[in-house]
């Protein structure tokens, strides 16, 4: 039996759940359901990440401690992710003992092989909000959060030996063509490592809320440092059981922005310490709204919650999965959404459900005969899931209602009657059981849904093959709703 582990980012704690945090934890449970259906032993990570200078202000801001500000946060996030079926295993946040321990621990490590060093960091730094913010934060000279006047600052800080593993990392790019996908972002990232690669600051003085770093405790470990170890340290490394199942990651889904964290920083991290790499990064695109980049000051960020209570989790899975391919930049908008629901869901899927399961609770003959129905092509929708091409997968099983709809259309089984009725209504109700099983890493409700109304039970790789019914069929309320 196989494994498979697949992680999301930690979501930064100093924003509420939003489509694109929702985006990049949909593509991985969708993985995560898929591997799960086929037999395989699968953890999926999710979670939080915690510590920095930010949050320390944000806290403050919100009247809160830190503690109680990060408390409130995580809720949100699993309270998002409960709200669209996320299956995730675990759920780890860097403020988690086990995690913070592995961090020192890990630190320790590096620091003893002899790849961290003492200099000093020179960056731009906000007095009244004592933070320093990274040079991209910085226009005209001002902090993003208040608006006030930065200055140029240094202070002391410990550096990781980043650069030490550019031959490594290149070595890692040629080896393995697939580390980093899609190909477009591996040659930006190739390119960029074949410029030149820095050495990495790893501390901070000046922030109090994150993980003392062990050498010289009055520093603590840059934020980027300790969420990255989250993809181990949650599976108890360097001794616990999960680490020595899953470890390897079979893949890290993160979105464009941070692919080099994840495909140069990490990996480079992760030779320091004498540990295996990732076997791949998938990085997605973004999502604009109505056009425009999503950001608070436009008042346009789109709250998951939102959108699932208006319409559904399913509606709002399948949108984001169906709309653009996952490579690539989309726009969300709430007419394209409900385009979708009723020209797709509805008319395709929905449809089909209900008529089928209309004519066959009304049929009083046997269900069964000769399949003259092609079945749904599982060898293409595998190797599809194989390159995480989610969006080509679903389509594939779109192809294959279409088809069933066509099939029924050609058939005009209310013209039938007696075994040639009985024969089309077990092809239907058969295509249909499989279409519930593909559906179900896509849209989990929706599928249970359908298996209920079928009558038959949950069901394992194995059955995605067109057969003789034995469900025993209740025609239930319809799927989805049409709107406006
Ligand atoms: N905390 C870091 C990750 C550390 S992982 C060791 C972080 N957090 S985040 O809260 O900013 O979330 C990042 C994730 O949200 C990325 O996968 C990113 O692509 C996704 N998105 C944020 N805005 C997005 C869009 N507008 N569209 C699509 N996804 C985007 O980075």
């Amino acid at each position: 039996m196989g494994k498979f582990y697949v992680t999301t980012p930690i979501y930064y704690v100093t924003a509420k759940p939003h489509i694109g945090h929702a985006y990049t934890t949909v593509i991985a449970d969708i993985l995560a359901r898929w591997h799960r259906l086929k037999g395989e032993k699968v953890f999926f990570l999710t979670g939080t990440d915690e510590h920095g200078g930010k949050v320390e202000k944000y806290a403050a801001d919100a009247g809160k401690s830190p503690k109680e500000f990060v408390d409130d946060v995580a809720n949100s996030y699993k309270f998002a992710w409960d709200s669209l079926n996320i299956s995730y295993d675990k759920f780890i946040r860097t403020t988690d003992k086990e995690h913070e321990v592995a961090v020192q621990r890990f630190a320790n490590l590096i620091w003893d092989n002899g790849d961290i060093y003492k200099s000093k960091y020179e960056g731009w730094y906000c007095l009244p909000d004592e933070t320093f913010i990274p040079d991209s934060e910085i226009t005209d000279e001002k902090c993003p959060y208040c608006g006030r006047p930065v200055q140029r600052l240094q202070e002391d800080a410990f550096f990781f030996s980043l650069s030490r593993y550019r031959e490594p990392l290149l070595r890692v790019f040629d080896e393995n063509k697939t580390f980093l996908m899609p190909k477009s972002r591996y040659n930006e990232i190739l390119n960029r490592l074949n410029d030149e690669l820095k050495d990495l600051d790893i501390t901070r003085k000046s922030v109090k809320w994150g993980i003392q770093f062990p050498p010289s405790p009055d520093h603590t470990i840059y934020v980027w440092f300790d969420a990255l170890l989250n993809y181990i340290s949650a599976l108890g490394w360097p001794d616990g059981e999960n680490f020595k199942e899953f470890w390897p990651a079979d893949v890290h889904v993160v979105g464009k922005e941070i692919a080099w964290f994840h495909s140069v920083i990490w990996p480079a991290m992760l030779l320091a310490g004498d540990i295996s790499l990732p076997k791949a990064v998938l990085s997605h695109g973004w999502w604009t709204v109505d056009g425009k980049k999503m950001s608070k000051s436009l008042g346009n960020v789109v709250d998951p919650m939102d959108i699932i209570k208006r319409y559904s989790e399913d509606a709002f899975r399948y949108f984001l999965i169906k709309e653009k391919p996952i490579w690539e930049d989309g726009d969300f908008s709430e007419k394209a959404l409900v385009s979708r629901i009723n020209g797709e869901l509805v008319a395709d899927l929905g449809n089909l459900v209900s008529r089928v399961l209309t004519l066959a609770s009304r049929y009083k003959g046997e269900i069964a005969g000769d399949i003259d129905l092609e079945n749904a092509d599982i060898d293409k929708i595998s190797s599809l899931f194989d390159s995480f091409d989610v969006t080509g997968a679903l389509e594939e099983v779109w192809k294959f209602i279409r088809s069933v709809n066509k099939y029924i259309n050609d058939k005009e089984p209310w013209k039938l009657e007696g075994a040639e009725l009985g024969r089309v209504l077990n092809n239907s109700l058969e295509a249909i059981r499989v279409i519930a099983i593909l559906l179900e890493p896509f849209m989990p409700a929706s599928a249970v849904k359908i298996r209920e109304q079928l009558g038959v039970r949950e069901t394992k790789f194995s059955d995605i093959k067109l057969s003789t019914f034995n469900g025993s069929v209740k025609r239930g309320e319809n799927l989805f709703k049409k709107y406006d």
